[in-house]
């Protein structure tokens, strides 16, 4: 399975914080705010990855990831000229998805919760049939994506910013989809607001009745990270939980790591590199310590 971090846009609702910066390279406490939903696809086994951001964005953002080799990955880059809508992905990566499904993850968004390994492992799959979307409780569903299920688990309805939402149930930025959805956005006319939506993919597949929601109970943290209030709520969220507990939340090192992707010793030397800052100081404690343990046990 291929994926994609969307990671362009203006970022206006962040203005001036991102009139010369990418949203994505802000950081959410110790780190890139990319940094989140890249480790989102790697915990999913995702290690074929297209990056798709602005012109002027790419360079810095390949600064940062490279070609991925040193986290066992095989990151490429994508341009998009003009934030043209989230759909607009898979046309623009459709030869790096070529024939395969594909999970597409927005750059601003960030996961955290228990069993969310097991939940990617379980919905990643390479003979995905339609697409598994996520549904997250909100206070205000009116601003988002909102789901209906069946009893099976079946997509009924999907609305988007709903005046009356039907339930609370947020449609979340992360989305895996079969090889259908390149052939979908194909044929997708811009919306009044000019984009190609993800919504109206969506819909086409649960016309197709082939679209499944995955509920993300209320013990998940899900957070988009496209607002001072949200970027800084965010990076709070972080803080607390890596000082209580000692451990990084989407520290890419330790997921390629975990995930086999890397060994040991080049994990220490990832750490190495970035020997001033307690980032860097955790990535070598967390290679030493794992040295020995067989990657099922990681
Ligand atoms: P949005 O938050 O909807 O848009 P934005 O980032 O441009 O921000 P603003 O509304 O403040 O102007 O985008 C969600 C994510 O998707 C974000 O990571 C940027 C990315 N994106 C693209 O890469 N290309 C696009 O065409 C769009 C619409 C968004």
């Amino acid at each position: 399975m291929r994926g994609i971090v969307l990671a362009g846009g203006h970022g206006t609702r962040l203005h001036p914080l991102t009139l010369s910066v990418s949203k994505q390279l802000l950081p959410v406490n110790d780190k890139p705010l990319i940094y989140y939903p890249l480790s989102v696809l790697m915990l999913a086994g995702i290690r074929d990855i297209t990056v798709i951001s602005t012109p002027t964005d790419l360079p810095q953002l390949r600064r940062l990831l490279g070609n991925g080799a040193h986290l066992g990955l095989n990151i490429d880059y994508v341009s998009q000229s003009h934030p043209g809508g989230l759909a607009e992905a898979f046309i623009l990566a459709s030869d790096q998805i070529g024939d395969g499904p594909v999970a597409l993850v927005l750059g601003d968004n960030v996961f955290h919760g228990h069993n969310f390994y097991e939940i990617l492992q379980s919905h990643a799959r390479d003979d995905i049939d339609g697409c598994v979307l996520f549904g997250y409780p909100v206070e205000d569903p009116h601003r988002y994506g909102v789901g209906e299920t069946d009893d099976e688990g079946r997509l009924v309805s999907l609305e988007e910013k709903p005046a009356n939402p039907r339930s609370n149930r947020a449609i979340v930025g992360l989305y895996f989809y079969d090889n259908d959805v390149v052939d979908i956005a194909k044929n997708l006319r811009p919306s009044p607001r000019g984009e190609l939506e993800i919504t109206d993919v969506n819909l086409e597949y649960v016309r197709r009745g082939k679209a499944r929601l995955v509920d993300l109970g209320r013990g998940f943290a899900w957070l988009d990270a496209g607002t001072p209030s949200s970027l800084l709520a965010a990076g709070q969220y972080v803080q607390v939980l890596e000082e209580r507990q000692g451990v990084r939340i989407a520290c890419v090192e330790e997921v390629a790591l975990r995930m086999g992707f890397i060994d040991s010793e080049t994990c220490y030397r990832l750490g190495a590199r970035q020997s001033s800052s307690a980032y860097g100081a955790y990535v070598r404690t967390i290679a030493q310590e794992l040295a020995d343990t067989p990657v099922s046990a990681r």
